[in-house]
């Protein structure tokens, strides 16, 4: 059987938010999960005697299933703890408990703060499983499936349709990074972080790329190749869905948004989905749709990850 081949280690040990993995990381990254979803039997001891705590402040199907069959499937075991981080007891006690049982840490929580104090304060690796800022194991994901679609991300053009919110952020660090044009357009008064936005540029002007924000879907869809989309309201935002539904309401990804866009253009989203809000029924289940091929790619881009810090 042909060896696993050799890993590069993630710099600073943590994935806390996108920008941790450096640019040829990133590559190395996902040139790392496809050869882990061609040969995954290559990998299956890679992990072996190694435990991962996965805390959740915060629901999750996706994340938390496929975290714990990648931990499982390279050899490894997963501990789960649902509940708010620093509640029962202070945050830098649960780190400094956890890092004498555990090789890493995943943590879903309300706030970025909570994922970095949790970086701070333990030896471990810490890696976000999505917070207020961020969502990068799903961008990681993302950006495997506009690789193996597109057979490359440089060039394209990724239109983010909607709330400017987690996965506006980290999509957007990732295209920039990727040299990959990203559209925003989004209702007044939920643009994206104006800091991630500019890192973005700064990022798009080396990579020769271009980050445009507008007010316009139909601007930020022109001759797009993927649009992508994510729910009105995030998780911890429940109360504000009404508003939401009313600012949102030009914003939904229909057929009709799909005539601006290239003629090959794909339909994303990091899923849940909510049909007849942000999307129709009918663009989810088209066959422009790859929201599946995005959901598996989490498994494999999170092994690479996994291998990746420990
Ligand atoms: N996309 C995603 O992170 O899904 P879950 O919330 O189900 O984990
Ligand atoms: N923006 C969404 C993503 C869910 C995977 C949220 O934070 O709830």
């Amino acid at each position: 059987m042909m060896a696993a081949p050799a890993l590069s280690k993630i710099a600073q040990g943590d994935l806390t938010k996108d920008l941790d993995l450096t640019p040829d990381e990133l590559l190395g990254l996902l040139e790392l999960a496809s050869d882990v979803k061609r040969s995954p039997e290559l990998y299956r001891s890679a992990l072996a005697g190694k435990s991962i705590a996965l805390l959740f402040e915060k629901p999750s199907l996706r994340t938390r299933m496929t975290f714990e069959l990648a931990i499982q499937q390279l050899g490894g075991f997963a501990i789960v703890n649902e509940g708010r981080v620093g509640m029962r007891e202070p945050l830098k006690d649960m780190a400094r408990n956890l890092d004498r049982w555990v090789n890493a840490i995943v943590a879903r929580t309300f706030f970025q703060k909570t994922v970095d104090d949790l970086a701070r304060w333990s030896s471990v690796p810490v890696i976000n499983a999505l917070s207020d800022m961020f969502h990068p194991c799903q961008a990681l994901a993302d950006m495997q499936t506009i690789q193996e679609h597109f057979g490359t991300a440089r060039g394209l053009k990724f239109a983010f349709i909607g709330d400017g919110n987690n996965m506006a952020n980290s999509l957007m660090l990732n295209a920039a990074r990727l040299g990959m044009d990203f559209a925003l357009a989004t209702p007044e008064k939920y643009e994206a972080n104006p800091a991630v936005i500019d890192q973005a540029r700064e990022i798009a002007a080396q990579s020769r790329s271009k980050i445009t924000v507008s007010y316009d879907p139909a601007e930020a869809a022109r001759n797009a190749d993927a649009i992508y989309t994510d729910v009105w309201a995030s998780m911890g935002a429940e109360n504000e869905a009404a508003e939401r539904r009313t600012a949102f309401a030009d914003y939904q990804v229909d057929e009709d948004l799909f005539t601006h866009a290239a003629p090959h253009a794909v339909f994303m989203h990091c899923l849940p989905a909510k049909r007849g809000e942000e999307v129709t029924d009918n663009v989810i289940e088209s066959e422009r749709s790859i929201v599946f091929d995005q959901a598996e790619n989490r498994l494999h881009a999170q092994k690479a990850l996994l291998l990746m810090l420990l």
